[in-house]
């Protein structure tokens, strides 16, 4: 699958590595420094480049930067139509204390309405990036850590499927678009475990239906 990551940092960079591992052709984009671009791109053995290129031709794209940056990476990733978008992004204060969007709306919604001909999906919001290396090393060993995903797009929700097994999680379908409305808030509760508690920030997370 050819995969554009916008937004290099420690979610696109971990994720974005950790796909073109399992085969997948990676191109990393959006980072304030080229050299660092280029850097990350050659230890995964992926390239580099603009947004417009890593975007053009893309099977999937994961959008990864602070939400501060959601309009300018919108604007150089040009309408999305078509493509499908996997959203990591929480909807965060310049601090990253409070969502600033919320609870009659959510940051998937608002993308969706900046652009409404991508193919939007969310998911990797819940966990921290902390934990990716260690899931995808365990791979082989059942059951694997459950990660949320959802939207309103079924084909869009498939790509992300593989996508998420491809790093060692089990996806867990949580609804539709909508359904960001309490993801988001859910995903700074895995923040507090993660970064609040003790026991390090790896977290995963595994939900359970007794049946008797
Ligand atoms: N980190 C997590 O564990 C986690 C978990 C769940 C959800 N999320 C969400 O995922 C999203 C990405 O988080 P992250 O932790 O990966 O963020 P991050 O490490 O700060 O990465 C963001 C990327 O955007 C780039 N960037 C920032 N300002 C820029 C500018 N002015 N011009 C060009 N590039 C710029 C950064 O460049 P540099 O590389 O040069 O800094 C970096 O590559 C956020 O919305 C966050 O809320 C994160």
């Amino acid at each position: 699958m050819k995969i554009g990551i916008l937004g290099s940092g420690l979610m696109g960079g971990k994720l974005g590595t950790l796909w073109a591992r399992c085969g997948h052709d990676v191109t990393f984009a959006y980072a304030r420094s080229a050299t660092k671009l280029e850097r990350l791109a050659r230890d995964a053995n992926a390239a580099s480049g603009s947004v417009a290129e890593a975007v053009r031709g893309a099977d999937a794209i994961l959008l990864a930067v602070h939400w501060s940056r959601i309009g300018d990476v919108l604007e150089q990733a040009g309408d999305l139509a078509g493509q499908v978008v996997l959203n990591c992004c929480v909807p965060l204060d310049e601090s990253n204390t409070d969502l600033v969007v919320g609870t009659t709306t959510s940051g998937a919604e608002e993308l969706a309405r900046l652009r409404p001909d991508a193919r939007w999906v969310s998911c990797f919001n819940t966990s921290p990036s902390e934990s990716f290396a260690g899931v995808f090393a365990r791979k082989d060993r059942a059951p694997r850590p459950h990660l949320l995903v959802y939207g309103d797009d079924a084909g869009a929700r498939e790509v992300a499927h593989d996508l998420i097994r491809d790093i060692g999680f089990e996806p867990l379908e949580a609804g539709g678009l909508r359904a960001a409305r309490f993801v988001e808030p859910f995903a700074m509760v895995t923040a507090e475990l993660a970064y609040g508690q003790p026991g390090g920030p790896a977290l995963t997370y595994r939900f359970e239906k007794l049946r008797n």
